[in-house]
């Protein structure tokens, strides 16, 4: 059975992740969370103290630092999955934070970061049998991927989705605040002039703000059985 890849783009919390590591489960197939990649160098840049009070990042400190951010999954038996692992410390959790949240899209427009992480997305994404979620996966990471899909959801489906995700690990942050923070990301990821969120021409298009995740899975798996098969 040949392995394929399959890209998986949308916007912030329209369930990709979930959607992408059922696939890649049920494949035997390496899951890649490409936003996990541009959300640790934001981690490494508010450590480095390259974003300021203001929110004003020092782009050109990130541009000369980044030789310096070794990003590398780790495989954790119990989840299932790779961990985000930046210079060889475990930032899974880190990297989930609000504050991480607040400024990645910042850190995302930055175009040597941007060309630095396609490039690894690339090489991991090389032998085929992968599933890699992002924004920019079906259009400028993999233009070849052989299935790709394209998630989207309202905005109160998203921002629920993720204030219940938020508050399950104990966050205190409210709905109005996440919506905000969506909003914002949503508005700064599609509009950037380098590789910006947008639905490649094949991309099939998922709306998901009224389906199951289950819904989603069996549809999106046979989709992808039917290209297998094909
Ligand atoms: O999928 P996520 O919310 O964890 O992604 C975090 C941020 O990273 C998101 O605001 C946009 C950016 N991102 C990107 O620009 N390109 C990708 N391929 C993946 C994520």
């Amino acid at each position: 059975m040949k392995r394929i890849r399959i890209a998986i783009d949308g916007l912030s919390a329209s369930g990709k992740s979930t959607l992408a590591q059922g696939l890649a489960k049920s494949l035997n197939y390496l899951y890649i969370d490409s936003g996990a990649m541009y959300r640790a160098v934001a981690l490494f840049a508010l450590r480095e103290k390259l974003i300021d009070r203001q929110g004003q990042l020092d782009e050109a400190g990130l541009t000369a630092a980044l030789d310096r951010v070794f990003l590398t999954f780790r495989f954790n038996p119990v989840s299932g999955r790779g961990e985000m692992c930046l210079n060889g410390r475990n930032v899974e959790m880190e990297i989930r934070t609000h504050e991480v949240s607040r400024h990645v899209s910042l850190i995302a427009k930055v175009s040597e970061v941007r060309n630095k992480l396609v490039r690894s997305q690339q090489q991991m994404a090389e032998s085929g049998g992968v599933v890699m979620d992002g924004r920019d996966i079906g259009t400028v990471v993999l233009p070849d991927a052989e299935v790709k899909f394209f998630m989207t959801a309202s905005i109160e489906a998203r921002a629920q989705r993720r204030h219940l995700e938020l508050q399950k690990r104990g966050r205190k942050v409210t709905l109005d605040e996440v919506t905000a923070n969506l909003t914002e990301r949503d508005h700064i990821d599609s509009t950037r002039h380098h590789g910006p969120l947008k639905k490649a021409e094949d991309a099939i298009v998922i709306d998901n703000s009224d389906l199951s995740i289950e819904q989603q899975f069996e549809h999106m798996m046979s989709l992808v059985q039917d290209h297998l098969n094909g």
